[in-house]
């Protein structure tokens, strides 16, 4: 099937790709992983952010009254538990109102269907921009059911951002909500027989927390 690859938004950009380097090497500790992962999720904070619509308002300057914007829409971010929490701080830099919601997923070592087991998000998220953080795409399982119960909170504008994704994992996303825009930091090769992305950089979660 083909599918709407505007949808799908990689960043070019080198201090990306060195960053991504470092979140790959196995000797990086989860000090340096953290703040390497707040540092991307600023920048795709930034990218997404394009496309936010804005008001104009009046602004007096110290000088004059001038033209100045504000975001038309609240944005809501939305981590994916464990590891999507650690692109929250980077994301509310840029953008320090957001409000936050959570999602808790763990996938099954052995079917790597998403089990549930958290669900908290903010009310009136119908025009929000709603933003889901995590940080790998792979099946694309435990993203395309996050989508699904955001949907049915009434999210229409919602982005995913990742730091990395498997083809496998786009696709998916892709084919079950051809309206969600995917920005990721790297696009990887394939999957291995434990649904783990290749090269990828390992658990994302334990990589993050420490729990290797
Ligand atoms: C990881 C990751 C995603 C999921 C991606 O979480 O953070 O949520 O796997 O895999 P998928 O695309 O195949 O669904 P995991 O289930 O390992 O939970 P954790 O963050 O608590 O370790
Ligand atoms: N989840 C991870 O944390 N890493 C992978 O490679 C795949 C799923």
């Amino acid at each position: 099937m083909q599918h709407d690859l505007r949808n799908f938004v990689i960043i070019d950009n080198p201090l990306i790709k060195r960053d991504v380097t470092l979140l790959r090497d196995k000797h990086t500790q989860p000090e340096q992983f953290r703040a390497v992962v707040k540092r991307i999720s600023s920048v795709l904070a930034v990218e997404i952010a394009k496309d936010f619509e804005l008001e104009e308002i009046e602004v007096d300057t110290p000088l004059e009254t001038t033209a100045g914007f504000e975001l038309k829409q609240q944005v809501v971010l939305v981590p994916v538990l464990r590891a999507g929490l650690g692109m929250v701080a980077g994301f509310l830099e840029l953008m320090p109102y957001a409000r936050v919601g959570h999602i808790g997923l763990q996938r099954d070592e052995e079917t790597l269907l998403p089990i549930e087991y958290y669900y908290k998000t903010p009310r009136n998220i119908e025009n929000a921009e709603v933003i889901l953080l995590d940080p790998m795409l792979a099946t694309g399982g435990s993203g395309s059911e996050a989508i699904k119960f955001l949907k049915k909170r009434g999210a229409k504008n919602i982005v995913f951002a990742c730091l990395v994704a498997a083809p496998e994992g786009v696709q998916k996303i892709l084919a079950e909500h051809p309206d969600v825009r995917i920005y990721g930091a790297a696009l990887d090769r394939e999957l291995n027989s434990k649904g783990y992305i290749l090269p990828g950089l390992g658990d994302a979660g334990d990589r993050t927390f420490g729990t290797l």
